[in-house]
């Protein structure tokens, strides 16, 4: 588990001073796979690097699995360090050594006996199914390999928790699936706890069961993301279902209904035409695989009576359902 609260850091540049970070408070339950997106600068490296106190904030406390980073000694902070894997997008490998000799050297680092290094090396190339390429060298590795690689020596140290900046910009959409495929099956076998940045959606969308939206070093939005999708006023909410532009050119009220499970969507929209005589048409739809549950959105035009609409839009609302008004006729 993580837990920052209050976190605030500063630095110091030539155009004066950025708040990178501005009062964060962030938890992270044990074997969650959390996403924070933000554009860039908006401080989610910053707020990575103070988990493991590469970054040490102004203010506020950093917990890492009951531990108070913060107030940790030097020796201390190395010990707990250990249990914090850490994947850069760069891969950060040592080119000169083969895969084992680049898993054998963060084993080494970390006091791990030469003969249980062998060992050691052998089961967590395993796990990122690099057993085949255990002999090559760093060069001889394709992008999705190479944070491979990056995967298995954050696992050296055998953590709880793995933390991950940007670890697949730097690689196409279907490498980026395969490593978001093997972190998620790291969390399901070892139970780790991920706290990953990134920039883009699809990422937080296809891995993570919770997210932060950070803008201007802040965090404006989180949640789990079965949470969010159900808050119409919510920008995660919109990246998570983009349903692309309105239809231009007319004058009508546009809704979207965001359902939790499938079943209910049909009858849902029959009885709005039906109880409301509203002439409804489905202007688009989708649906996600969100945290684990089948989500579905639905955009509906209304034509009708200013009363009649407001008068469906609460009908729905009373049964519990998530409206959001896109668009008001005038
Ligand atoms: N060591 C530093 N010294 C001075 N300013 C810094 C330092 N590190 C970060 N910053 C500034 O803090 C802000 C947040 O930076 P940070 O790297 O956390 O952003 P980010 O969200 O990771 O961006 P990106 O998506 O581009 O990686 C930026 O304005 C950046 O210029
Ligand atoms: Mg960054």
């Amino acid at each position: 588990m993580i837990e920052l609260a209050g976190v605030s850091k500063t630095f110091a540049s030539r155009s004066g001073a950025v708040r990178a970070l501005d009062d964060v408070s962030l938890t992270v339950e044990r074997g969650q796979i959390y996403g924070v997106i933000g554009r860039s600068g908006a401080g989610k490296s910053t707020l990575i690097r103070t988990v493991n106190m590469l970054e040490a904030p102004d203010s506020g406390t950093i917990t890492v699995d009951g531990v108070d980073m913060t107030s940790l000694g030097e020796e201390e902070l190395r010990v707990a360090r250990q249990r914090i894997g850490m994947v850069f997008q760069h891969f950060n490998l040592l080119n000169s050594r083969t895969v084992r000799g680049n898993v054998e050297f963060a084993l080494e680092v970390y006091g791990v006996a030469k003969a249980e290094r062998a060992r050691r090396s052998a089961e967590i190339l395993e796990l990122v199914g690099l057993t085949e390429k255990a002999d090559a060298r760093i060069a001889e590795l394709s992008g999705g390999q190479k944070q491979r690689v990056g995967i298995a020596r954050a696992l050296a140290g055998n953590p709880s928790v793995l933390l991950s900046d940007e670890a697949t910009s730097a690689l196409d959409p279907d490498t980026t699936e395969e490593i978001l495929g093997l972190l998620r099956s790291l969390r399901d076998e070892l139970g780790l706890t991920i706290l990953l940045i990134t920039h883009e959606m699809d990422v937080v969308k296809s891995l993570c069961d919770a997210a932060a939206l950070m803008r201007d070093g802040r965090v404006v939005e989180h949640g789990l993301l079965t949470d969010l999708v159900m808050r119409p006023e919510s920008e995660l909410s919109d990246g998570l279902f983009p349903l692309g532009e309105l239809p231009e050119g007319r004058d009508t009220t546009v809704i979207e209904i965001t359902f939790v499970g499938l079943a209910s969507q049909e009858p849902v929209i029959t009885r709005l035409a039906r109880t409301h005589e509203l002439d409804v048409s489905l202007l688009g739809a989708a649906i996600e695989t969100l945290g684990g549950k089948q989500t579905g959105r639905t955009r509906l035009e209304l034509p009708g009576s200013p009363a009649a609409i407001t008068a469906a839009v609460e009908d729905l609302r009373a049964q519990g359902l998530s409206v959001r008004v896109v668009r008001e006729a005038s």
